[in-house]
């Protein structure tokens, strides 16, 4: 197994350029499927869950290539298959937006319960309330969903729930059906503003994504596009808040500014310096920080999946800060493993009471999902000792080759092959 070997005290510093949003591009490699022509996409982040949406791809007739510039070509003309293998789907859970796109190609998709994170109960009841709403029935055979529709007809959805998920889901599935489809309620994430300009660029017309209101206009076919991903606000955020908790000094490139509205909110409120040019950010770590309560919501409120990094952040900063998760149910498997490291953090029910002030000290922790993984890098690069991080195939799947981008701000962190569990956690 690999893992993560973290020296302690070091301070982040120097410039980095952000990757394409992952987010974005794992609705977007489904959505493709729209078109029966070709797609050029640039700016796709090197990460496992875009690899495992490629082989997904290939395995239903599509072919795709890479250019030297990172430029993905995906030919759509040979797609004959509606059932994407069941292996390859419960390793992410964006792997459920096939189900809007092959609704939306075939009229019928056979797909597994998608898989990713563990933050708690992830239902898709959104999902399929839009796609029924749309004229599909849908059933559950042997864990197998089979969602089938003679026609699509564009309806009306209001969401229970804001879901980034289900909001791009009807959208791919609305986009050819015939008629209007308008969606209430819509999560505004960036990334969904991005995925419509896919569509767009493919021949759709979606209008209005970013409010809470998306209107889609029916067409017949969609044809050939090119798309280039925009900035991730998650990884930007990531480095901007390693670079506080660390006391360091960096600047974070190729970015949108107005997407890390909260995080720079924050940050300022703790004590941080931020600077902010047209499409760069400039953070400047302070050596006191105070605490400050942080509230998760849907875009754009404080994005829950900057909860973990925030978190170690307020550990270092004087004072109680609370942290209340209003997206995700149980996004705090991260909380004892940084207790481990001497973090004192009490849990009830939706918040997180964080004593800040205390020193973390290194231990051998293990990432249980992306977020969480990330949280326990700046964790061990702000502690004293070393820290050993194993699980670290789950913070592959969203941050490209992790510690290569950190060394180039100045770390010192090591990818090492671990025989088994014993040796880093000895005891156990
Ligand atoms: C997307 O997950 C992101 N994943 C998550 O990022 C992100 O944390 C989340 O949106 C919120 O921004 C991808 O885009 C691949 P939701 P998603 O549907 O779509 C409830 C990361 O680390 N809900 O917006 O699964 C749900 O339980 C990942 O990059 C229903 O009740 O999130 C949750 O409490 C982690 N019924 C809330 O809505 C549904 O049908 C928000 O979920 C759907 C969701």
């Amino acid at each position: 197994m690999e893992c993560l070997l973290i020296k302690g005290k070091q301070k982040i510093s120097g410039s980095i350029k952000v990757n394409g949003a992952k987010n974005a591009a794992v609705a977007i490699l489904p959505a493709a499927l729209l078109t029966e022509g070709i797609v050029l996409v640039e700016n796709l982040p090197r990460i496992t869950d875009i690899d495992r949406l490629v082989e997904i791809l290939q395995a239903l007739g599509a072919k795709v290539s890479v250019t030297d510039e990172g430029c993905m070509r995906i030919d759509l003309s040979g797609v004959k298959s509606f059932s994407p293998p069941a292996l390859l789907v419960n390793k992410l859970r964006a792997s459920y937006y096939f189900m809007g796109a092959l609704l939306g190609r075939f009229r019928e998709v056979s797909i597994p319960m998608p898989g990713g994170c563990n933050l708690g109960p992830r239902p898709i009841d959104q999902h399929i309330k839009g796609f029924t709403a749309l004229g599909a029935s849908v059933e559950l055979e042997h864990g197998i969903m089979k969602i089938k529709a003679k026609k699509l007809i564009g309806a009306h959805i209001y969401l229970d729930v804001v879901s980034v998920g289900a909001t791009v889901n009807i959208m791919l599935a609305a986009a050819c059906a015939e008629g209007k489809t308008v969606i209430e309620n819509a999560a505004k994430e960036p990334e969904i503003v991005d995925v419509a300009n896919f569509l767009n660029a493919m021949g759709a017309q979606v209008v209005g994504t970013g409010t809470d209101v998306i209107k889609i206009q029916g067409v017949r076919e969609l044809g050939n596009a090119e798309h280039n991903v925009i900035p991730d606000r998650i990884e930007a955020g990531t480095f901007m808040i390693a670079t506080a908790a660390t006391k360091g000094e960096a600047v974070i490139q190729e970015i949108i500014p107005k997407h890390l509205d909260p995080i720079i909110a924050k940050l300022k409120e703790v004590g941080t310096e931020v600077e902010t040019g047209p499409d760069w950010v400039k953070v400047k770590g302070s050596e006191r920080m105070s605490s400050a309560d942080v509230k998760t919501f849907p875009y754009p409120g404080f994005p829950t999946d900057l909860q973990a990094p925030m978190m170690v952040l307020l550990t270092q900063a004087t004072g109680t800060s609370i942290i209340t998760e209003n997206v995700f149910e149980g996004r705090f498997r991260h909380v004892d493993e940084l207790k481990k490291m001497g973090a004192k953090i009490k849990l009830s029910g939706r918040s997180a009471i964080i004593e800040g002030g205390h020193e973390l000290s290194s231990a051998p922790v293990k990432a249980m999902d992306l977020r969480g993984g990330a949280a326990f890098i700046i964790a061990g690069l702000a502690s004293s000792g070393e820290t050993c991080l194993a699980g670290v195939e789950h913070i592959d799947r969203g941050y490209e080759r992790v510690e290569e981008r950190l060394k180039s701000l100045g770390v010192k962190i090591e990818r090492i092959s671990m025989e088994d569990e014993d040796e880093i956690f000895p005891g156990k």
